[in-house]
């Protein structure tokens, strides 16, 4: 697949809606350095990041010409080399309820400069994304959003929700299980190899989360070039009484006015067993000098308030939506995921862009799922956004129902899709 996906040719409708807008559609060779500089700059642009050097862009480029890279240029400015529309897409195992990976459609660094914004090149760019996901027999597509108004109007659901936790690390004990295993600090690089081995049980381990590339796993270990915080970052790992590696935990530690008040801002906790979630939490509460631990997209059922002596002193200051996903293939996906009862529901897929549309129905026997074409009337009417958005086990249904984007035996789906650990992606891409 990775070759495919990286010749794949542009796709021709895509290419011709940016023709009629006078602007034109282009691969980017990533081994063509200053022609994917000036990608990855108008990609820093559009997310408002600094304007980098040589640094910076030699790392950008070692670990970013892996992905399909998309460019919309203006032939007719001065700075014609320079995109005024970015994309990147790659193809990402998703882990779906049960364990089972899928193939998913990873888009990201979707940009328009300001210059050249609300004249559909986003529209452009992911119409052309989906059909070559479609076209590669991909049958979900997936992304992170800056912002949670623009991707509906291409089938996509919110998926998995994630929240942001403030721990009071003065007012707060520690009250969980006695902890085991041995924690120790490290460096990034002589800890990668065993890093991905561990980001890799975590992300197996999880409907909603994705096997990273190594760009998504490094810069969870430790700094990329260009980070302000760079020289303040810390690394632990944890490994199990037996000496398995099970988990790590990367942070900076901020100061304030008042020595005993640091705050503690982490980039990311990865644990493999909960023996390792248990030892890294507590290794971050008790910090002396500190008074605040900060985290984000950590899962909606961080078990954190149950494991201290003061609930409120662990406090979600947010609960976001974090993984929107887009079924391109309803049968292959339905299929992929397991199901924690069973069932038989008749469902009608409504999608705008004709890619999952159809009645189908779904036996699932023993927790596995069956679909085929139907014309029996539907238990359920739902688009596609919706179908996506409670496809990895996510409670969605009642109020997706509610806000009249499902229509029909609520419970029986609800019932169906639900799992009882909800789906979590921990990450960014
Ligand atoms: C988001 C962004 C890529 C949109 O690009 P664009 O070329 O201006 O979008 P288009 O002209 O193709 O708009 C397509 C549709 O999306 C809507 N839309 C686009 N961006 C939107 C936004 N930020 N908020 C709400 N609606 C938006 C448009 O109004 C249009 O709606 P329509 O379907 O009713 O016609 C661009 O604004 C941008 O680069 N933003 C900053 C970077 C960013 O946040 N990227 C997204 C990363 S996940």
């Amino acid at each position: 697949m990775t070759e495919t996906y990286l010749t794949q040719p542009i796709d021709e409708e895509s290419a011709r809606a940016v023709a009629e807008a006078g602007l034109r559609l282009s691969l980017v060779d990533t081994a063509d350095a200053a022609a994917f500089d000036e990608w990855l700059l108008a990609d820093f642009r559009g997310f408002h990041s600094g304007r980098y050097g040589t640094e910076v862009l030699v790392e950008a480029r070692d670990y970013l010409s892996d992905r399909r890279t998309t460019a919309v240029y203006d032939d007719t400015i001065a700075a014609a080399a320079s995109p005024v529309g970015t994309v990147n897409s790659w193809v990402a195992p998703l882990t779906v309820p049960g364990g089972a990976a899928i193939d998913s459609w990873a888009i990201s660094s979707v940009t328009v400069a300001p210059t050249h914004r609300r004249r559909g090149i986003a529209r452009a760019l992911l119409g052309g994304e989906l059909r070559t996901a479609r076209d590669l027999g991909v049958p979900v597509a997936i992304l992170t959003v800056s912002e949670s108004v623009i991707y509906g109007r291409w089938g996509f659901g919110p998926a998995t929700f994630a929240g942001e936790w403030r721990v009071d690390t003065k007012r707060v004990r520690w009250t969980g299980p006695a902890t085991t295993g041995r924690l120790s600090f490290t460096e990034p690089e002589p800890y990668h190899e065993t890093g991905y081995a561990v980001l890799g049980k975590v992300m197996a381990g999880r409907a909603g989360e994705i096997a990273l590339s190594r760009y998504l796993a490094d810069r969870l270990m430790g700094p990329l070039k260009g980070n302000p915080d760079a020289d303040k970052h810390r690394l632990v790992r944890y490994d199990s009484a037996a000496g398995e590696p099970e988990g790590f935990v990367s942070y900076v530690v901020k100061g304030t006015d008042d020595f005993v008040r640091h705050t503690v801002e982490v980039t990311y906790l990865a644990a493999a067993t909960d023996e390792a979630l248990t030892a890294l939490w507590r290794f971050l509460l008790e910090l002396d000098l500190v008074a605040e631990v900060h985290i984000g997209t950590r899962g909606i059922d961080e078990p954190l308030p149950h494991l201290v002596s003061d609930i409120r002193g662990a406090r979600v200051v947010g609960v976001e939506d974090h993984l929107w996903v887009r079924i391109l293939d309803v049968p292959d996906a339905l299929t992929a995921r397991r199901y924690e009862r069973d069932g038989d529901l008749v469902l009608e897929v409504t999608d705008d862009l004709g890619f999952a549309d159809g009645r189908y129905r779904l036996r699932v026997t023993d927790g596995e799922g069956r679909v085929e074409a139907t014309t029996d009337a539907p238990d359920v009417t739902l688009p596609v956004s919706s179908l996506s958005s409670i496809y990895l086990g996510h409670d969605a249904a009642r109020a997706l129902a509610l806000a009249g984007k499902l229509a029909g035996d609520v419970d029986a789906i609800d019932r169906l899709f639900r799992t009882a650990v909800p789906p979590r992606l921990s990450t960014w891409f």
